[in-house]
């Protein structure tokens, strides 16, 4: 299984590129992310990489225990559907979970695959959020 550890400084050009590297649910425009919260999100709350055995990174995500929310989860394409979607949640969630969350909350893209994955993995559809995300929760 692929090394899922906290995320460093050194690990943002490579973050961002796996960032614009996915055909899905790309998180871009400076209304969507800033360097503000990316940073926000390593000094104070959670954010993990997943590493291959070259040590590349091929995946993160965020997480915000303050509140449960998913913020992010994004393995670059040709690297999907080897667990590291699967690795990057379980290991946010945990750490939900270890912050005295019951429930986790996070929104998506409709009709993309991270719709499916998240259906698949126990989540609850919710519906639309205002913004037309499909919107879902999961106990914990
Ligand atoms: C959603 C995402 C994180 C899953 O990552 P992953 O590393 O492929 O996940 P895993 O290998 O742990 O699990 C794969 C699951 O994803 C789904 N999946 C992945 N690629 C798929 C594809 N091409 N077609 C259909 N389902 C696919 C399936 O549910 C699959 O489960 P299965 O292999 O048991 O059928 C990844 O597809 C991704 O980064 N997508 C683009 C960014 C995105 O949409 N992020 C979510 C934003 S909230």
């Amino acid at each position: 299984m692929p090394a899922i550890r906290p995320a460093t400084c050194a690990d943002l050009p490579r973050v961002h590129e796996v960032r614009h590297g996915t055909a899905e649910n790309r998180l871009t425009g400076p209304s969507k992310v800033t360097d503000k919260e990316v940073l926000w999100y390593m000094d104070h709350a959670i954010f993990l990489v997943s590493q291959a055995d070259a040590g590349i990174v091929q995946g993160f995500t965020c997480a915000n225990h303050q509140t449960g929310y998913i913020w992010a989860l994004f393995v670059i394409d040709g690297q999907h559907r080897k667990g590291r979607g699967s690795g990057l949640l379980g290991a946010a969630l945990q750490r939900l979970k270890d912050a005295g969350h019951r429930q986790s909350h996070l929104t998506t893209g409709p009709g993309t695959v991270a719709e499916q994955f998240y259906r698949h993995r126990g989540w609850i559809d919710m519906g639309r959020s205002l913004s037309g995300e499909a919107a879902f929760v999961r106990h914990l």
